[in-house]
């Protein structure tokens, strides 16, 4: 099983300027085209209830672990594409092998980044950096995180957007 997180950041290292901002709203359409192509390669994807409430809607060919105190909020939906989950991380990646996914896409927000990143879980991270700054906003973690990580490669995906993948040095 490979879990990656990925994200965008400002060149500041803000998630969001505010807590009910869709990212879409400041990110490139590279970066989105990246995101729908490695969450649909995945397969499966992980992200809190605040982060789906700025979405909205189940995305097509790719089933959403949606992590919340409340299930009977996403009782509406097909579960094939959304299914409510308040696991320990490495319950949710035991989970999504035995559902049948290789790959795992932690997708956000700040509080799940930092419970699967804080697990010991997370193989992979993706990060795009975007020309922007908040000044203040959502950062990428709500909670210390003290983890060594090994640069894989930078790819530019526009003039103005690079990506860059690192992989997690594990603990021995
Ligand atoms: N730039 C990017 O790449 C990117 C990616 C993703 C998100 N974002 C941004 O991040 C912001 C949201 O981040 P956030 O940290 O505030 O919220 P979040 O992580 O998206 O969601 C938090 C919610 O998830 C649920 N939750 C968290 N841990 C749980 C657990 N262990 N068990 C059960 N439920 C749990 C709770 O929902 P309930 O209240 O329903 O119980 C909690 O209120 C938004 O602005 C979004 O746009 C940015």
């Amino acid at each position: 099983m490979h879990v990656f997180i990925i994200v965008v950041l400002t060149a500041d290292g803000f998630i969001a300027e505010e807590t009910n901002d869709i990212s879409t709203r400041w990110t490139s359409k590279e970066d989105i085209r990246f995101f729908v192509k490695r969450t649909k390669e995945a397969g499966a994807m992980v992200m809190g209830s605040t982060t789906f409430q700025t979405i909205g809607k189940p995305l097509p060919g790719r089933k959403i672990y949606i992590y919340t105190r409340h299930p009977q909020d996403f009782a509406g939906y097909d579960p094939a594409e959304i299914e409510a989950v308040s696991l320990d991380p490495a319950e949710m990646v035991k989970k999504a092998e035995a559902d049948g996914y290789q790959e795992l896409a932690i997708c956000g927000g700040a509080s799940i980044y930092t419970q699967f990143m804080n697990a010991g879980v997370v193989d992979t991270l993706y990060i795009t950096y975007e020309p922007a700054l908040f000044g203040q906003g959502v950062s990428l973690f709500t909670e210390p995180v003290q983890k060594k990580l090994q640069l894989v490669s930078t790819q530019s995906l526009s003039e103005q957007t690079t990506l860059v993948e690192y992989s997690v040095i594990k603990e021995s």
